[in-house]
């Protein structure tokens, strides 16, 4: 059956609320600690629904079922689900951001991940972004750097439970002309 991405609707959340926590669970071992895990599940990683309604949350099906979610954004929040979003406005304005990138337990290194981020870079080069910018959870690091994105600098979030969580801010540069100015308005 082949992968199929669609851009993602609120009626998938529930879906994606479980998909997420798996995912992270099963595919963050050997880079967090289980404890550090479970604090990003609690205050990092999740839902973010600005991005649903925007239309910018992709989802990937294989046979009707998600096996992934991702997505990328014209705003200037980085990362974090709707319980604590983390912003960034300090890159130039034709960076687009790639968020919340998550693979089924099981679905992983299978080139899910990759073809869900080239789907988004395609779209944010579509509405004229020419930079992708992110930050990388440790197991994020070496897929992003597969797919081309250079290190920008190593980064500690400190969460409300005290737990100190290691991030890479990474980003690519794009082919293509250049932002179309104000087609978006954050
Ligand atoms: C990071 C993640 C999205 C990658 O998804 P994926 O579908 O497994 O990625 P792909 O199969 O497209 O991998 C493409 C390439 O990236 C690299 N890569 C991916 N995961 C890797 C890992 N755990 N270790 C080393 N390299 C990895 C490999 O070079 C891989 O190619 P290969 O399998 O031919 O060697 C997935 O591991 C995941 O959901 N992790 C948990 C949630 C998370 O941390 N998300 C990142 C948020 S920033």
């Amino acid at each position: 059956m082949p992968l199929t991405v669609r851009v993602a609707t609120r009626a998938d959340v529930p879906v994606l609320s479980e998909l997420i926590p798996a995912s992270a669970r099963a595919l963050s071992a050997g880079f967090y600690t289980a404890a550090e895990t479970e604090a990003a599940i609690r205050h990092v990683f999740g839902v973010n629904l600005q991005l649903i309604d925007d239309g910018t949350y992709l989802v990937v099906e294989e046979d009707g079922v998600i096996v992934a979610c991702g997505g990328w954004s014209f705003r200037p929040t980085l990362y974090g689900g709707d319980q604590r979003p983390v912003g960034a406005d300090d890159a130039p304005g034709d960076t687009a951001k790639i968020r919340a990138f998550f693979v089924a337990p099981g679905q992983a290194r299978r080139g899910i991940g990759g073809l869900l981020l080239e789907a988004c870079a395609e779209a944010a080069r579509r509405a004229g972004f020419r930079r992708l910018e992110l930050m990388a959870t440790l197991p994020g690091v070496p897929f992003y750097a597969r797919l081309g994105f250079r290190e920008v600098a190593p980064v500690v979030d400190t969460l409300p439970d005290g737990t100190r969580l290691r991030f890479v801010r990474m980003e690519r540069t794009e082919p293509g002309r250049g932002r179309v100015p104000g087609r978006f308005a954050p």
